[in-house]
């Protein structure tokens, strides 16, 4: 029985996981997302070509791969359609590489309206979603109102999706003043599920069971990040799914037991998108420095990503919560004109220090940083790690030291070819 190993985010999201997963392809067959949906965003970069990743797994463009979307995954059959066909248009035989999970679950049209009528409603303390109909359509899933790919083959499936959008209407109707119009989207939504049935919906825990009996290399690949999880984030400031690797046992049907290697993937600093807590967040120029020099703009809506130093409290949580076995440290790059570099070792909260990651940031709390010499050099050609400044490994091997976990890979830039595997 060979295990399954895990690709997954350890910070608020775009760590690099997309990058991370297509680096590691060629060592598995099989490519499986466990949750969440098009809010991600998984850039591809290879030769001249780049490529968002929003539902599809990451190893789709690696010849001989097989690609899961799991039952955690929610999925949009508008975004999946574009996406899909963006891809076979490289050429890519998509229909033979992908198994969609009969127990994913759809997001509608109505689902996206609510998604933007409660952000609406919730005015200054709303929570920076990317307003796909994710809080939605997991809630209905929770709810046990929810509708599921195996559905789309069920002969009253339209009766099913009028019957959940009546009750979505009904909710819409709450919102006073949300105008909304969804005709367009919906007939596109429909051609999308025309287009998804020539897919293969599957029963995709048997399947991934089966390939890990025949000994078969599986990667399972996170969205979003741990802080992001909707248990152990910074709640309500989180999305609805568990974006832990608990994950990968519910989102594909896995047993705690076979999980194999866990590589958890961090910035080499720190960003955010959206609202909530974010206890190193910096306000000045190095701030701006990293967003500049780091392309800090959402993969998915654009936005521009709050920035900060590298918090290792927050890190040493999720490494907790993960099981981490082996950590990937991405985008050092950016700071190679830096003249320091500061890690968050404990927080300072009404005076007294912290070094846990608490129930509840707030203004009171204040991080407490080491400071490190800059390597003030141009790491991206480095390709063996003995090669790297001695400031560079220090900074490394801080990290290894207080996470107690190896980085096993460093990524110095966004193409493939720019990664050192230790
Ligand atoms: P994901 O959501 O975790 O897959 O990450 P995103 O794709 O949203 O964001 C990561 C961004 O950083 C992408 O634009 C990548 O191309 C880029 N990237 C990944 N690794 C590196 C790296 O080591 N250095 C630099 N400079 N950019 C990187
Ligand atoms: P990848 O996989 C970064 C953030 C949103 C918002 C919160 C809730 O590319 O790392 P949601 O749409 O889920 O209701 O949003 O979570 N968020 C992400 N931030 N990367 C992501 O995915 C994200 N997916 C959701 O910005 O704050
Ligand atoms: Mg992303």
């Amino acid at each position: 029985m060979k295990k399954i190993d895990v690709v997954l985010g350890l910070q608020w999201g775009d760590e690099g996981k997309g990058k991370v997963v297509d680096v590691l392809t060629p060592n598995y067959k099989v490519v499986a997302r466990f949750q969440g949906g098009p809010n991600a965003g998984h850039s591809l970069h290879f030769g001249d070509k780049s490529f968002v990743l929003r539902t599809v797994p990451s190893g789709i463009f690696r010849e001989g791969s097989m690609n899961i979307i799991g039952n955690g995954v929610v999925v949009d059959p508008v975004s999946l359609t574009e996406e899909l066909r963006n891809i076979s248009e490289q050429g890519v035989p998509v229909k033979d590489k992908m198994l969609i999970s009969k127990k994913a679950h759809v997001i509608l049209p109505t689902h996206r309206m609510l998604d933007a009528a409660s952000e609406a409603a919730k005015g200054k303390s709303k929570i920076g979603s990317t307003l796909k109909g994710i809080g939605p359509t997991y809630m209905d899933k929770t709810g046990r109102n929810g509708l599921r790919f195996g559905d789309v083959l069920a002969h009253d499936f339209i009766d099913r999706y009028n019957r959940l959008k009546a009750k979505h209407v009904a909710m819409l109707a709450q919102y006073e003043g949300f105008e909304y119009d969804i005709t367009e989207y919906e007939a596109e939504w429909f051609k999308g599920i025309e287009y998804l049935r020539g897919f293969k919906f599957v029963d995709s825990e048997h399947e991934v069971n089966k390939l890990i009996d025949e000994d078969v290399a599986i990667l399972a690949e996170g969205a979003q990040g741990s802080m992001l999880d909707v248990d152990f984030g910074t709640y309500p400031f989180v999305t609805s799914s568990n974006t832990v690797c608990a994950g990968v046992c519910t989102g594909l049907g896995v047993a705690p037991t076979k999980i194999g290697d866990v590589y958890g993937i961090f910035k080499a600093y720190c960003t955010r998108v959206g609202s909530g807590p974010f206890p190193t967040e910096l306000f000045d120029e190095v701030g701006e420095e990293l967003r500049r020099i780091g392309h800090e703009f959402g993969a998915v809506t654009g936005r521009p990503r709050r920035c900060g130093w590298l918090d290792l409290v927050a890190l040493k949580y999720a490494v907790m919560v993960d099981g981490v076995t082996g950590l990937i440290m991405m985008k050092s790059d950016v700071m190679n004109d830096f003249d320091t570099v500061k890690v968050a070792t404990a927080y300072k909260i009404n005076g007294e220090v912290v070094d846990h990651f608490p129930y509840e940031v707030n203004d009171d709390l204040e991080p407490v940083y080491t400071e490190f010499k800059g390597w003030k050099c141009d790491i991206c050609k480095v390709r063996r790690y003995e090669d790297f400044p001695a400031e560079f490994k220090a900074y490394v091997e801080f990290i290894e030291q207080q996470t107690g976990v190896p980085v096993k890979i460093i990524s110095v830039g966004p193409d493939r070819e720019e990664t050192i595997i230790r």
